[in-house]
């Protein structure tokens, strides 16, 4: 079966022209100037007007993900299927290791919980709860199964938190076998501290979220990560980072020459103190960590400035939907939190709304070029997980992922039009510049005319190459 998107701009990290795409399977064949070819096809799409953008790569979601006495309430199929309708096209989820079980278990158990589940195609990290020899060996199992990235937690002691010498130790093994090592970069320490400070104060709600872990226990723990990983030879992606003085430390890294690398995500951008001081305890729907930062400090537009100018190279979603409300085999997630601010699960969901959000805040913001745009939430993030050029990018030999986006439609974000499984959107009521008009994926059309086609098991396993982005 052969398509051919006709007089759209295609559009990538590289540039844009008018052009014709012809798609042979799942295949891009060919690009070329339109009318210049002589090229047929069984199906013709004109895109004229249109952008023609490489699906979008989210490299950080969880679905299902186990936390605070319950589980995030999309999963693989729901959550998978809403970032199609979002236009995007490939994911990459964490699988967890139990204290105490092999890594592999962990690993498995997501291979299981996804196959033949997915509406697109995905890959995994894997979040290393546990450092200890076998875990080490297994970092090289992992890596021979595609699984090319390990994320490590300064946060959360006693869950998920890695004390400095089991993250050096997996960041010795990361320089040795080729894994980049991803890290939550928080102070969990001191953060326990202030936190239990607070609920002894009764201040309970959920902005002393936020006001628990203040930008130094961020950038602290940025730094200790890139001295460690300096150290140890390996490159360093921070996660979710919200402060600016911790995405300085990275600028800092990045200007001697060290495989440093950023990711900030569309609630950083967006919201502020004032969300989660919304009153009733509304507020608990923007709990995430990082926690969102006040405005007034500036750090939205320093986190914009540094995506303009590369000292942060990604943005993703670090999508982990809690309902607020009854979810019917969940129940009320976020409220396990009221009257205690640190038993809110904490996350924000996002996959279904990141690419029309920043191409907003981005593109018809103007703070960013279109060809920016599908840098920082496709073409990047593929090369640093691995999975460029057939991800993040329309070339000939590419996976045919397309997304075509009518640039002069407006569209509102809202949980009554959404298609994640949870009860509110984070940015309700917001309209923004852009519709999303048909999404392929490997030349299989899942969304048109405001339908999905798809079906679960569209979605394959990536199997992922090492770090493409490394200095
Ligand atoms: O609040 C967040 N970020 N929840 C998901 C788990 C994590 O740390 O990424
Ligand atoms: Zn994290
Ligand atoms: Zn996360």
């Amino acid at each position: 079966m052969k398509t051919l998107i006709e007089n759209g701009i295609v559009v990538t990290h590289a540039g844009r022209m008018t052009a014709d795409v012809l798609i042979d399977g799942e295949t891009v064949v060919g690009i070329a100037a339109s009318g210049s070819h002589g090229w047929t096809a069984d199906r013709v799409i004109d895109a004229a007007g249109r952008f023609v953008f490489p699906g979008g790569v989210d490299v950080h979601t969880h679905m299902e993900l186990p936390f605070g006495g319950t589980f995030a309430s999309d999963d693989f199929e729901s959550g998978t299927r809403a970032a199609a309708w979002g236009g995007t096209t490939t994911i990459v989820d964490f699988a967890v290791q139990t204290i105490g079980e092999p890594m592999m278990a962990g690993y498995e158990a997501w291979r299981e919980k996804s196959d033949g589940r997915c509406a697109i195609d995905y890959g995994f990290h894997m979040i290393v709860s546990d450092v200890n020899e076998q875990s080490l060996k297994e970092m090289d199992i992992l890596m021979g199964e595609g699984v090319t990235s390990f994320k490590l937690f300064m946060a959360y002691p006693g869950v998920l938190y890695s004390d400095d010498g089991q993250i050096f130790m997996a960041m010795q093994k990361a320089a040795e076998n080729g894994g980049t090592i991803m890290m939550h970069a928080e102070n969990g320490i001191v953060i326990d501290v202030l936190r239990d400070q607070a609920i002894k104060r009764g201040e309970t709600d959920p902005i002393y979220h936020a006001i628990t872990r203040p930008p130094i226990t961020e950038s602290e723990a940025t730094h200790r990560a890139i001295a460690y990983a300096e150290l140890a030879g390996c490159p360093l992606y921070v996660v979710h980072m919200s402060a600016d003085e911790a995405v300085a430390e990275v600028a800092l890294a990045r200007d001697r020459g060290l495989n440093v690398f950023g990711e900030t995500c569309p609630q950083y951008l967006y919201l502020d103190w004032d969300n989660l001081r919304e009153p009733g305890f509304e507020g608990a729907k923007y709990v995430c960590s990082t926690p969102v930062r006040s405005r007034e400090d500036g750090h939205q537009d320093a986190l914009w400035m540094a995506l303009a100018t590369n000292d942060l190279q990604v943005i993703s979603t670090d999508h982990c939907p809690f309902c607020m409300n009854d979810h019917p085999t969940l129940g009320t997630q976020k409220r396990l939190g009221e009257g205690d601010f640190t038993k809110i699960p904490n996350g924000i969901p996002g996959v279904e709304e990141r690419m029309r959000l920043i191409y907003d805040g981005a593109v018809s913001d103007g703070r960013m070029s279109l060809e920016r745009f599908v840098e920082v939430c496709s073409a990047t993030p593929a090369k640093m997980f691995g999975m460029y050029p057939k991800k993040g990018t329309i070339a000939v030999g590419s996976d045919a992922d397309i997304v075509i986006w009518n640039p002069d439609v407006e569209t509102m974000m809202s949980v009554d039009v959404n298609h994640m499984d949870v009860d509110y959107s984070a940015y309700e009521g917001k309209t923004v510049k852009g519709k999303i008009e048909m999404v392929m994926s490997r030349g299989r059309v899942l969304i048109e005319n405001d339908t999905y086609h798809g079906s679960p098991g569209d979605g394959s396993f990536i199997a992922r190459d090492t770090n493409q982005y490394l200095i």
